[in-house]
């Protein structure tokens, strides 16, 4: 069978279970492919292994070739060795500099609980059950990138300082992006600022509030981060979609990842205006466990599920990923992330390349049935 079109996607695998999960998630991202769009893939290094291998987190040639690739996969970057290096040095800085370079201001970060998996959040089950948040984060402005910034002599200690600031149009074009998600959705829009206290916050309010004419049927809501956090925790289910800031989107979506049983299950996908996107696991390198095969590879298979979805504009492929990965769950497989604490149902450990072996065969039986059902 022609395959419809073909795709270069650039992989960087990265440090710490990035670079352990990768390889896996790769297999079973082929197997997605397979018959759909032909992959042109292409390897690279950024983060540490970037930083060993060539002095600096990331290299102009890779960010040209992401430049011209449709998406880019990145495992996670950084790890103890690189801590003592400064700033500008370090791995995250690569992970920045790409998303800064491609122009991703849109970052889309899900949190939804797979039943499966209800019993693995620290909260009770009844305030979790069949959840499903969307946090859109402001990727490319904010305090991460703002200027002025550094640490100064300044009479006689030093001073470090950064630079929260947004301009309107940055804010516009993020706020756009939210209704438009909003209105396929449940049509709940949730701004959270910190509008009592920051003028970047009020500008921000006044935007998103201006652009609501244009989605009137997305119900729009504000909230400061404070009462966000609490109330994420309290009743998650109240919210459909968040948008906010650089920072304030870091905090909230590791918080949101917590409620859905493990930081190993959340995906995300950074998105330009012409939907090239850069798609990665919002855990990080974990060091703390990389080379164990304990990692779970989820959220890089359901990283790669965004792909098909919003770049490839293949959703029936993500569909059918997001499904294997259901079925493997529903038949009783974890990680040890997303082990429950007590269950009586029959569960097996199992570790990262199993579970991603579990997923392909998945779908390459759902696969094999579509083609021959047709
Ligand atoms: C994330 C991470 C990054 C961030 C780090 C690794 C730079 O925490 O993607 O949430 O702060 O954006
Ligand atoms: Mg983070």
């Amino acid at each position: 069978m022609n395959t419809p079109y073909s795709a270069s996607i650039l992989i960087l695998a990265g440090d710490g279970i990035g670079a352990e999960i990768m390889p896996h998630a790769v297999t079973v991202m082929q197997t997605a492919a397979k018959d759909m769009v032909e992959l042109d893939l292409v390897h690279a290094d950024c983060g540490g292994c970037s930083i060993d291998a060539h002095g600096v987190p990331i290299t102009r040639e890779v960010i040209r070739q992401a430049e011209v690739s449709k998406a880019v996969l990145l495992g996670a970057v950084g790890g103890p060795k690189w801590d003592g290096l400064p700033i500008n040095q370090k791995p995250e800085k690569g992970l920045l500099q790409l998303r800064s370079h491609l122009d991703c201001f849109a970052n889309l970060r899900p949190a939804i609980t797979f039943s499966p998996l209800a019993t693995a959040s620290s909260l009770k089950q009844h305030l979790i059950a069949s959840l499903d948040i969307l946090i859109v984060r402001e990727l490319t402005g904010g305090i991460y990138f703002g200027t002025p910034r550094g640490i100064e002599q300044s009479d006689n200690q030093r001073k470090g300082f950064n630079t929260l600031v947004y301009d309107e149009s940055e804010i516009s074009r993020i706020a756009h992006v939210a209704y438009t998600l909003a209105q396929k959705r449940n049509k709940k829009l949730c701004s959270v600022d910190k509008a009592n206290v920051l003028e970047v916050s009020q500008l921000w309010r006044e935007i998103v509030s201006g652009i609501n004419v244009k989605y009137q049927d997305v119900e729009l809501t504000h909230m400061y981060v404070d009462n966000a956090a609490m109330q994420l925790v309290r009743d998650p289910r109240q919210f459909d979609v968040l948008v906010t800031g650089n920072m304030f989107g870091d905090i909230l979506s590791d918080l949101a990842a917590m409620l859905t049983g493990s930081l190993g299950m959340l995906p995300s996908a950074s998105l330009n205006v012409a939907n090239r996107g850069l798609y990665e696991p919002v855990h990080g390198s974990a060091p703390d466990i990389a080379g164990q095969n304990i990692a779970n590879p989820l959220a890089t298979i359901l990283s790669i599920s965004m792909m098909f979805r919003y770049s490839l504009d293949l959703p029936k492929v993500a569909d059918d990923i997001d499904a294997a990965v259901d079925r493997v769950l529903n038949s009783g497989y974890r990680t040890a992330d997303i082990m429950p604490d007590d269950s009586t149902e029959t569960i097996t450990v199992v570790g990262t390349d199993q579970m991603a072996d579990l997923v392909n065969q998945e779908l390459k039986r759902s696969k094999c049935e579509n083609s021959t059902s047709r």
